[in-house]
């Protein structure tokens, strides 16, 4: 049987994202009541980090060692993939080591590509294009603080970036509606937006995207990879700030999230995150505990048959 992946929230039906919510509120509620659940035990987790990272190493990492196995990082910079290795090959070799491997990378073809030569779960940790597993945060995240997102208005502020594009698969799989508010030329990529059926509507203004929204959402301007455009972007961007002017638009019951890391003073203004209605802390803190939902339903086999 060829491994079930994870490189977008594409590859799994509404009702495994919403087992996987549900799952990583349990999850966390077993953490926090100081229970030990190692499922785990004597999995290994490769870990490819061609990006920096912070919340995504440190969730996955911590993660496995949680669920008793382990996690080894890896970058191109000491493996033979720096040196020319192609990715196919590695996917051969490292997966008849690994349980599982997570990705962080550029192009997304480089996970597909190492997702059809492998033998064991290929897990998204981000691309140019998606970001599945912050969706997985964000929307475990909504579903705690206020129950289903379903049929709730979500507003995206900025770049239609690869947290963007994922927005978009997250609009048609919890069936929301998305607006996007982003200057011309910085549109999410048209393959998502033909997929958004009917949920996404993009707009130049970010008060018509927000106005009633029960969820407004942003991230950082210049993505990794993007730095050469920074100065650019800063310029363009700057109508997209959110403040707290900006929230007070939106439902009375709205919650801010932002993926971070988060530049104060030029996506957000310098007070956002401090206000009651900023979420971006709990959100980070639940990569952890979704993600251990993912990693116990792809590499733990009792759980598939569970
Ligand atoms: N949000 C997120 O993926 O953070 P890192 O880049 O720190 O992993
Ligand atoms: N859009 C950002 C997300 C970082 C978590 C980037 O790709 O750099």
């Amino acid at each position: 049987m060829s491994a079930r992946h994870f490189l977008s929230l594409m590859d799994c039906t509404f009702q495994e994202l919403q087992s996987l919510i549900r799952r990583g509120i349990e999850l966390k509620d077993l953490r926090n009541r100081g229970v030990v659940f190692e499922p785990l035990k004597n999995r290994v987790l490769g870990m490819l980090f061609e990006k920096a990272s912070t919340r995504t190493r440190l969730s996955f990492e911590a993660g496995m060692i949680q669920l008793g196995g382990q996690a080894i990082f890896l970058s191109p910079r000491d493996t033979q993939l720096g040196r020319g290795e192609p990715i196919g090959d590695a996917a051969i070799v490292m997966s008849r080591m690994l349980d599982g491997m997570m990705i962080r990378t550029f192009a997304h073809s480089t996970l597909t590509t190492f997702a059809a030569h492998s033998r064991v779960p290929v897990i998204n940790g981000l691309s140019d294009d998606l970001h599945p597993c912050q969706l997985l945060a964000d929307m475990q995240t909504f579903v705690e603080q206020r129950g289903s997102i379903a049929g709730k208005t979500v507003a995206w502020i900025g770049d239609g970036n690869n947290v963007c594009n994922s927005y978009i698969e997250a609009a048609v799989q919890f069936d929301f509606q998305l607006r996007v508010a982003c200057p011309e030329g910085f549109e999410p990529n048209p393959v998502f937006v033909e997929r958004a059926a009917g949920r996404l509507s993009i707009v130049r203004d970010p008060r018509e995207a927000v106005a009633g929204a029960h969820l407004v959402s942003t991230d950082v301007w210049t993505s990794m990879g993007q730095e050469q455009e920074a100065d650019q972007r800063l310029a363009l961007f700057h109508p997209y700030q959110v403040t707290r002017a900006l929230l007070d638009q939106a439902a009375p019951e709205v919650l801010f999230m932002h993926c971070l890391p988060a530049h104060r003073g030029e996506e957000i203004s310098l007070d956002l995150l401090d206000d009651p209605r900023a979420v971006a802390w709990d959100q980070a803190e639940n990569r952890l505990h979704v993600q251990k939902a993912l990693l116990e339903f792809l590499i733990d086999p009792a759980y598939q048959h569970a």
